[in-house]
């Protein structure tokens, strides 16, 4: 009698045991799957950008617009740092994630398109 219930007890503890690793692989999958889809935006997203060949005066303004209140009227440097010659240490994978990830606070992560992004990587260029 003790024994039969005993296993009893065994057999809900693994029923139980195997629920929440279905639950666990269940959300490792969609945690997965939410990663792949944004990482391919991120991707296409730059790809389009890389493509087109924007404008550096289009840059230049937009950059008055949303830029220097921090990196300053001529991108000198202000609360952020001086924007000269950015594009020879990161390249512009890494200044649209700049731009676009909000990965270092306090910088705004910016909503930007691939249009308007191109003519900012442009005007940063044209910063010597
Ligand atoms: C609220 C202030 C703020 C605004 C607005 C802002 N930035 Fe920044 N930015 C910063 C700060 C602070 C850093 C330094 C972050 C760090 O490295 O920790 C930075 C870093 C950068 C860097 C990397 C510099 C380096 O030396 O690695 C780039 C490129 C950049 N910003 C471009 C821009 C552009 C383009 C805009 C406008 C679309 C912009 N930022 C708007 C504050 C700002």
């Amino acid at each position: 009698m003790s024994t039969s219930s005993s296993s009893a007890a065994e057999r809900d503890f693994k029923r139980a045991y195997l629920k929440i690793l279905c639950i666990i692989f269940f959300a490792l999958l969609i945690c997965l799957s939410i990663f792949f889809v944004n990482h391919n935006e991120n991707n296409k997203y730059i790809i389009e950008t890389l493509e087109l060949n924007g404008s550096a005066e289009e840059g230049d303004a937009l950059f008055k617009i949303n830029c220097v209140g921090c990196h300053g009227i001529t991108a000198r440097g202000l609360v952020g740092p001086d924007l000269h010659s950015i594009t020879k240490r990161l390249n512009d994978k890494e200044i649209i994630k700049q731009v676009t990830g909000g990965l270092t606070p306090p910088m705004p992560s910016f909503e930007i398109d691939p249009v308007n992004m191109s003519n900012l990587l442009k005007y940063l260029h044209s910063l010597e």
